[in-house]
């Protein structure tokens, strides 16, 4: 028993030791790493600093590897973070220079984050798309210019593709629907122009779309309405077009769409106000006309309607006031007449939800009916 003992330690520290013998990091990786570190000017915290020695899987800052074979997996930088690096510090983190197209040839990598450090310009280079295993390609918060790479499509394997806060400029690349496991796709406040693709439905796997802030035209897909797990939905801010496709009012787990400061048109979709998973919604600053659909009920519930800055005629439906909850409602500058439904869901706006409306009268507006 005891020999067994010791004879299992023995060979458990000679595989310890020869694991981290062989194991390091190849030469190819550490090389590609140095090549993409030297593009790149980080003056404040010293995170580079880290990146020394031979092996870039051991203590080399923001760098993991695949334990089996010392490959690496992630890259993932974050300029605003709570490491211990930054608190030292005391201060966000910046960065200027461009990202090298070096970092293709990690041919194993799952995660590239390179996130808030505000200064890097440049674009993201196109080989990206050959990283057959990349899952997570996070570059928000820089100054990255250029286009979208065409052919993004090719990355089956992405969940999550985040280059917010940028200055990308181009179309979305009509590839981006083959895009067949991205669950999080954030393009919001760049400069992206064009039309989203009319098959952008195909995103099955999609939650969060956000692409507010950009200069997007055409109008709204119906095929979005058939991303069974669409949760949030944010077109906000741009160009876009045409009426609210209805078959948005009956997605399942739809819970905030942002359309506002936008030039739709049309009827807001009775299916719309009457979806009592929406729970968020703003059509603020449109040109959206008709009248406000009588589909309230004791199950409307809804943290944000803001529908304000329209040409919406005719009364208030009686039946907003059987609200379960309206935490915010704008109905300000409209084309609205008659008398504001008293009763509880009422009770807390204030005047400026009604005022500029061509005939509003009651509490809480000044004007009697
Ligand atoms: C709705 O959108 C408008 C215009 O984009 C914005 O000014 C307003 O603050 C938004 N409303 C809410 C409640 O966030």
């Amino acid at each position: 028993m005891k020999f067994t003992g010791v004879y299992l330690v023995v060979v458990l520290l000679v595989a310890v030791f020869s694991s981290t013998v062989v194991n390091s990091c190849p030469p190819s990786d550490r090389e590609a790493l140095l090549a993409f570190k030297s593009a790149l000017n980080e003056p404040y915290l010293g995170i580079f600093k880290t990146w020394t020695g031979t092996d870039c899987c051991s203590n080399w800052y923001g760098i993991s590897c695949d334990p089996t074979d010392s490959r690496v997996n992630d890259v993932v930088l974050r300029g605003e973070s709570e490491d211990k690096i930054f608190e030292k510090a005391g201060r966000s983190g910046y960065m200027t220079g461009s990202l090298s197209p070096s970092l293709c040839s990690l041919d194993r990598l799952t995660t590239l984050v390179v996130a808030d450090w505000k200064g890097i310009s440049g674009e993201i280079p196109a080989c990206i798309t050959s990283l057959p295993h990349l899952r997570i390609l996070d570059l928000i918060g820089n100054q990255l210019t250029g286009k979208l790479p065409a052919d993004i499509g090719k990355l089956g394997k992405l969940t999550v593709l985040n280059v917010a806060d940028n200055k990308i400029s181009g179309e979305i690349p009509s590839s981006i629907v083959n895009l067949a496991r991205l669950m999080h796709l954030d393009l919001s406040n760049n400069q992206i122009t064009g039309v989203l693709p009319a098959d952008l439905g195909k995103l099955s796997m999609m939650s969060r779309a956000l692409l507010n802030r950009n200069q997007i035209s055409g109008s709204i897909p119906s095929s979005i309405a058939g991303i069974y797990r669409l949760a949030d939905l944010d077109l906000s801010m741009n160009r876009i077009s045409g009426s609210i496709p209805a078959q948005l009012g009956s997605m399942p787990v739809l819970s905030t769409l942002n359309l506002d400061s936008n030039q739709l048109t049309g009827q807001i979709p009775v299916s719309l106000l009457s979806n009592t998973g929406l729970n968020i919604v703003n059509l603020s600053r449109n040109s959206l006309d008709g009248y406000l659909p009588d589909v309230f009920t004791p199950r409307t519930y809804f943290s944000v309607l803001d529908l304000s800055f329209n040409k919406l005629k005719g009364a208030i439906p009686k039946s907003l006031s059987s609200a379960k909850y309206i935490g915010h409602l704008d109905l300000s500058n409209n084309h609205l007449c008659g008398s504001i439904p008293m009763g509880f869901p009422f009770d807390h706006l204030e005047a400026s939800s009604f005022t500029n409306n061509d005939c509003l009268c009651g509490s809480p507006l000044m004007r009697v009916c």
